[in-house]
């Protein structure tokens, strides 16, 4: 069987996509085995021959209770569960499913995948990110690197629009929004500045259009839409459809109803459409401002904005984008393709490549108020987000205790000074000689390569010990070896179709 080489995936939230680069070098999608481009990240628990349905078959079928949509929103949630007949499943494992019909899929059309690239939103997590490389492991696949969308996009865009220059990456998806800055110089990138929010995107717009529906349904027939999620869901599916038919249409009509309270024809315009959404839609605009004062840009700072995303389709979202930047913006047209091209183009060239760090790594430290005198506990950053990768960087630090014999550093993953508000993912530890003043210079140094993969490094001045360690996010939810291998086994016995 031949193999599929350089192979890029976009696990996204309503829909993936594989590609590979073809002997030429251009990126190409791979069509899944229903022959469609996308597949939606949808699985069907199916009941009578435990078959689980993965993509449109899934969608558009079946019982809703059965159904599993957007689970990539859950990726970075350790105590996430799906729930069916009586068995659990993690966000970890269903996604598996959907590599597993790609991968399957792949194979049937280009050959067999053995290594891959895999994308995740820029403000993805450490738990998500591990979660989303043991997600291929559990469906056969070596992750060779864990990419940034927006850089894949950006990769794509450099190599088929021919841009250079200063861009912005405007990738406005099914789950979330993502705003990248980066300067592309032919094949070389190098990331400014990655911002993004998470729960903004085209599910978002789903449900708005769907409280318009319900608004209207009760006006005409004075009666609930639905009455239970079941329903809800079937309408909001009705109501993605009507959503992207507002895309090219100024006016629609939804014929929608129940048989007890009667149909509906509900006429909807692009205009009551853009209402709904538009304080989220101001939203990404803010955020956008908010990533271009960041770095202290301006938007005639900006040589081109790029969409990526379907819900770039929403001809508001390109109106306000041209409106804010005094241009329009540039479309590649397959705006929910080019992260996966890109993943291709990057398995293949991955060293030209430079990325930024997603999250500040710091550590707890005490911190004495110069006007008060009081002392309290803060975090202290020691790489700050959006410094270039791969990097070093080092803090020194006193120790606060006579005789202290055991230096502790808590390490941290967020920007919040706040202790509270970031996230605690390792801890090295050192042991001194005893009979020691306080005051003794330690210093931390951590290091971040190109696979965001963190080292930590304490070294005590005093008696030239030091101690290195990788930081591995071990925290809740995160698989061993041995877990990983159990499951993969378990998961290649799954009837995936
Ligand atoms: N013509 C259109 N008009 C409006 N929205 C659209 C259109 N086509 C697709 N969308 C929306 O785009 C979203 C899917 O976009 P995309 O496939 O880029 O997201 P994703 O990669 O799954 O999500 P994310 O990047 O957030 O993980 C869905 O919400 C879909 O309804
Ligand atoms: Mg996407």
């Amino acid at each position: 069987m031949a193999t599929a080489r350089f192979v890029g995936i976009d696990l996204g939230t309503s829909t993936s996509a594989l590609a590979y680069v073809r002997p030429d070098g251009n990126p190409e999608i791979v069509p899944n085995s229903d022959g469609e481009r996308l597949t939606p990240s949808v699985v069907y628990f199916d009941n009578f021959e435990g078959i689980k349905l993965v993509g449109s078959s899934a969608r558009d079928g079946g019982d809703p209770d059965r159904t599993v949509h957007n689970i990539k929103r859950y990726m970075d949630d350790p105590h996430y569960v799906v729930e069916i007949d009586g068995v659990k499943w993690t966000p970890t494992e269903v996604s598996a499913m959907i590599l597993s019909k790609l991968k399957r899929d792949c194979a049937k059309m280009i050959g067999e995948v053995h290594e891959v690239v895999i994308t995740v939103p820029a403000n993805f997590n450490e738990l998500a990110r591990k979660a989303t490389v043991t997600a291929g492991k559990l469906a056969g696949l070596n992750v060779t690197r864990i990419v940034n969308e927006p850089t894949a996009a950006a990769l794509y865009y450099a190599h088929s629009q021919d841009i250079s220059g200063r861009v912005m990456v405007y990738d406005l998806g099914g789950g979330t929004l993502d705003i990248t800055i980066l300067e592309i110089d032919g094949d070389n990138i190098d990331i400014l500045l990655s911002e993004g929010a998470r729960h903004l995107g085209g599910a978002n717009f789903d449900e708005s259009l769907l409280e318009m529906l319900a608004e209207e349904y009760r006006k005409k027939n004075n009666a609930e839409l639905f009455l239970d999620e079941r329903q809800r869901r079937r309408c909001l599916a009705l109501g993605e459809d009507a959503k992207k038919m507002l895309s090219k249409l100024q006016k629609i009509t939804e014929t929608i109803g129940n048989e007890s309270d009667g149909i509906a024809r509900i006429d909807l315009t692009r205009d009551m459409f853009e209402a709904a959404i538009s304080r989220l839609l101001t939203r990404t605009v803010m955020l956008v401002e908010q990533a271009l004062e960041s770095i202290a840009l301006t938007p005639p700072d900006i040589d081109h904005v790029v969409l990526v995303g379907g819900s770039t389709r929403i001809p508001k979202v390109r109106e306000l984008l041209e409106k804010h930047f005094g241009k329009p913006p540039i479309s590649c047209g397959n705006v929910d393709e080019c992260v996966a091209l890109g993943a291709a183009l990057f398995a293949q060239r991955a060293r030209r490549v430079s990325e930024v760090c997603n999250h500040s790594y710091g550590t707890l430290a005490l911190f004495e108020d110069a006007r008060t005198g009081e002392v309290r506990l803060g975090n202290s950053i020691v790489i700050p987000k959006n410094t270039p990768i791969p990097c070093a960087m080092s803090q020194t630090y006193m120790t606060s205790e006579d005789n202290e014999e055991l230096i502790e550093v808590q390490i941290t993953q967020g920007e919040d000074p706040d202790p509270r508000y970031v996230d605690i993912v390792g801890k090295i530890s050192l042991e001194v000689p005893p009979g020691r003043p306080a005051g003794c210079e330690v210093t931390v140094t951590y290091s971040y390569d190109e696979n965001q993969r963190v080292r930590a490094q304490i070294y005590d001045a005093a008696s030239g010990l030091r101690k290195d360690v990788a930081i591995e996010y071990k925290g809740e939810g995160v698989l061993n070896e041995e877990d990983i291998l159990r499951k993969s086994s378990f998961l290649k016995q799954l009837k995936i179709a």
